[in-house]
């Protein structure tokens, strides 16, 4: 009997993972772990990072007429790129996503600008070669990132084409939030106020002093990241390194310091409806210092998200 081989299994992981995400998605809205599943706290803090993507894509709109989101998930990018007049395709691993993408695109009127695929991007190349190959999210989910790049590279993207990517940078919080999170928790109204019993099922800590153990057994808790992203995660994710050694950088930028970690853990530990009601007042506050605190180098290494506008070499 031949051996399976570990990376078909491992896409099939990857698939079952985000397809159940997706059946869970309204359950992970009815008791929010994560800021990003948070729509009123979501759309603040993701504003600038959007607002930097819609300033690239208009701002290029001349040369952009097609585009590929690689990993589109549920298609809210090939959506929005498609009102802006944009052919655009998705591709996701997840069958369940893509349904959601296809009945989203008929519900907003732009089925005839959109097209889903359900499958793998290493398998997969369109019709035609396109202008931007966008990845939100997604890239670190190829376990062989360089040669998935390169795929793309070679089949999905025209020459002289564009990447716009928004990706992780940094793994975990940065040392500044953790250490103001645990003297929050440790304080006396931080005992009073703190989930904790929602802290260790998420972190799958056992008390705040103990290290959390290592994600990469075989579970699929939809909370901790999917079974592709575990194999990709270092310390620092060097991709600023990588894309400025690969590529050429027309733009660079860092998002979310303080306001997304802090925000996860706040809205979600804290049970009082008061202190988050104060953190919603405090978030466009916190969000504005960020900005101002990741145009330093010194943040930059431990921001959550980086965002990469980039072309070929010209010698490639
Ligand atoms: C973090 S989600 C991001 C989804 C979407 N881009 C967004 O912004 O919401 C990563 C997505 O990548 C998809 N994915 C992972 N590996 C893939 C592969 N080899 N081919 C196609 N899609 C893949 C997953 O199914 C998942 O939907």
């Amino acid at each position: 009997m031949t051996e399976p081989d570990p990376q078909k299994q491992l896409l099939a992981k990857e698939a079952e993972f985000w397809d159940l995400q997706e059946d869970k998605i309204d359950s992970l809205y009815a008791r929010p772990h994560d800021w990003r599943f948070v729509p009123k706290l979501a759309e603040k803090i993701i504003q600038p990072r959007v607002d930097t993507l819609l300033r690239l894509i208009d701002g290029n709109k001349d040369r952009i007429k097609s585009l590929v989101d690689i990993g589109c998930g549920n298609g809210w990018l090939c959506h929005a790129m498609a009102k802006r007049g944009i052919h655009s395709i998705g591709i996701d691993l997840s069958p369940k996503k893509i349904e959601t993408a296809k009945r989203m695109a008929k519900e907003q009127g732009i089925a005839d600008r959109c097209e889903f695929v359900a499958g793998d991007v290493m398998e997969w190349r369109p019709r035609e070669k396109v202008d931007l190959l966008t990845s939100h999210g997604s890239l670190h989910h190829f376990p062989a990132f360089h040669d998935a790049l390169q795929h793309m590279l070679a089949h999905h993207l025209k020459p002289d084409g564009l990447m716009l990517f928004v990706e992780p940078n940094h793994e975990g919080m940065a040392p500044e939030v953790v250490q103001f999170l645990m003297k929050c928790a440790k304080s006396w109204w931080g005992k009073r106020v703190f989930d904790f019993a929602f802290y260790y099922e998420v972190t799958g800590q056992t008390s705040l002093d103990t290290p959390p153990p290592p994600t990469d057994g075989p579970d699929m808790n939809i909370r901790h990241e999917s079974p592709a992203g575990k194999e990709f995660f270092g310390e620092h994710i060097e991709l600023d390194d990588y894309f400025a050694e690969h590529f050429e950088v027309i733009e660079r930028h860092f998002y979310h310091y303080f306001s997304s970690h802090a925000t996860n853990a706040f809205y979600v530990f804290m049970k009082s409806k008061l202190i988050r009601g104060i953190w919603r007042l405090l978030l466009p506050m916190m969000v504005r210092r960020d900005t101002r605190l990741l145009k330093d180098p010194k943040y930059q290494q431990f921001a959550e998200d980086g965002l990469w506008f980039l072309r070929r070499k010209a010698s490639r």
